[in-house]
């Protein structure tokens, strides 16, 4: 039964080794927030940090993230304050929502290392699709997300979504805090 950390926590799947991380996540950790688009390695909607990397969780399989360190968009903030998803609210650069979780991964992997990027890196770092075609406004929210990293730009803290992280966390147990 492959082992790994997700979001800090120590996980052990039971499930087949040839689980794809994607379906592990969503089905026995209830980390929804991880999507299935396209299954095969195009859309980028089941991006997750894999030690540092910004990764297709539906192209490895729970055995390949053995004893590694996971991050899903539930782990990026408890609170909704990571630059990246805060710059992505102010810029408005979320229409339907649905590539919104694994483009935040996939940002939040390039601020990590490089809080100042070009267009250039960030169109390189952050291949995902958007069917609605929100790519200009993520540029934008990209690059402020860098300059709120490198403390030149503050953004008042993203509006909640209508649920506390406190009530979200009553319905889905994944986002529990360990020690609750
Ligand atoms: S669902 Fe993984 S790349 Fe589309
Ligand atoms: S905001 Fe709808 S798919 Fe990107």
């Amino acid at each position: 039964m492959p082992r790994m950390t997700v979001n800090e926590q120590p996980v052990e799947f039971d499930m087949e080794p040839d689980t794809p991380l994607l379906w592990a996540l969503r089905d026995a950790a209830n980390l929804t927030g991880t999507k299935y688009g396209c299954g095969v390695g195009d859309c980028g909607a089941c991006m997750v940090i894999i030690d540092g990397e910004a990764l297709r969780s539906c192209l490895i399989t729970i055995a390949e993230a053995e004893g590694r360190f996971i991050t899903t968009i539930e782990g990026l903030s408890r609170d909704r304050s990571h630059p990246v998803q805060q710059a992505l609210v102010a810029e408005q650069a979320i229409q339907c929502g649905f590539c919104t979780p694994g483009i935040a991964m996939a940002g939040a992997a390039l601020i990590a290392k490089n809080a100042d990027p070009s267009r250039e890196d960030i169109e390189q770092a952050i291949p995902n699709l958007c069917r609605c075609g929100v790519y200009p406004r993520l540029v934008r929210a990209i690059e402020r997300a860098g300059r709120v990293t490198r403390r030149r730009e503050t953004i008042s803290a993203a509006p909640a979504p209508g649920i506390s992280a406190e009530d979200a966390a009553e319905e889905v147990p994944a986002l529990r805090a360990p020690d609750e």
